[in-house]
């Protein structure tokens, strides 16, 4: 598999990132807290979109405030510094983000009133999205041609494992009152609407002016310019910034350009067996 990825519990996580220490760490030690506000994803679709608009809600609406998220689940923070000291050391409440599948989760999760607001997107953009994205991370291997991994997604061979396990395990705490979830073409298609349903899960009143903002600083091209979110001040040491950026295209449908249809078909079988028990219809449909 090479060196870039460690194998913790059957799933492949970024060495850059974690160690099997720092998974067990936060799974069975990292203390939850009621007030916290998790960002959960499964990668590429659309973790620092809704990071920013968390954000922007925090701040009502005020762009100037920097944003500062905990990388509280990642190895630095928890070999060198003590996570959970850095952790508390946050002005509550918390805003963290997370692509662990559930499984994964803190166990203090369980039981608390922490908030999970968890995006999901249409498998085949996400396909293409991490595709790209794995040439461009130093946290990705280079897993071969487009079919291969293609392959290596359908089977959960990818960092932080299967989609559809990902989304399955998530999906399953829909109806629990600290858990709400939404697709990146809900986003995309109503930016303001899905301001306003996020905002009123998490109990903030914003003035029609502060929701405006958020949908202004939260859009493709305002986040495409800000140094904050966009990725350009990340260490070349993790990215190479001449291959691509974070911020691509920002749109749906983009794997017709990239998957052929057979391959389109692949991912269709495989959603069909994991997501028609879900009883869920979603955009992409
Ligand atoms: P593309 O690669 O398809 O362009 P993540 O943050 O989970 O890594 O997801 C990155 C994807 O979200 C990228 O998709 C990126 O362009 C898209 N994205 C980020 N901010 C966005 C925004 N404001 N509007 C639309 N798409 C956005």
């Amino acid at each position: 598999m090479g060196t870039e990825y460690i194998t913790y519990k059957g799933m492949l996580f970024p060495r850059l990132d974690y160690s099997p220490e720092t998974i067990s760490y936060l799974q069975s030690e990292f203390q939850v807290r009621d007030d916290d506000v998790f960002n959960v994803t499964y990668p590429k679709s659309g973790t620092n979109w809704m990071l920013e608009i968390l954000s922007l809600i925090r701040c009502d609406g005020d762009p100037s405030w920097a944003r500062s998220v905990l990388n509280w689940d990642r190895a630095p923070w928890i070999e060198s510094n003590n996570g959970q000291e850095a952790a508390l050391k946050y002005p509550p409440p918390r805003l963290l983000s997370s692509h662990m599948p559930l499984q994964f989760f803190p166990r203090s999760f369980q039981g608390s009133r922490a908030k999970v607001i968890y995006t999901l997107r249409s498998p085949k953009d996400v396909v293409t999205s991490y595709y790209h994205f794995t040439h461009i991370m130093h946290a990705f291997k280079d897993h071969g041609p487009l079919d291969a991994f293609l392959q290596d997604f359908l089977s959960g061979n990818v960092p932080y494992g299967s989609w559809f396990d990902h989304v399955a395990g998530w999906l399953g705490l829909r109806g629990q009152d600290n858990f709400f979830y939404i697709t990146y073409e809900e986003l995309q298609q109503d930016l303001r609407g899905s301001v306003q349903r996020i905002s009123r899960f998490l109990g903030k009143e914003l003035s029609e002016q502060q929701i405006s903002s958020v949908v202004e600083n939260a859009s493709f091209q305002t986040m495409r310019r800000n140094k904050m979110c966009n990725f350009s001040e990340v260490p070349d040491e993790f990215m190479d910034h001449s291959k691509g950026q974070l911020l691509r295209k920002g749109v749906s449908g983009d794997w017709k350009n990239l998957l052929s249809e057979e391959q389109g078909r692949r991912i269709d079988t495989v959603y069909q067996e994991w997501m028609q028990g879900l009883g869920i219809t979603f955009p992409w449909d």
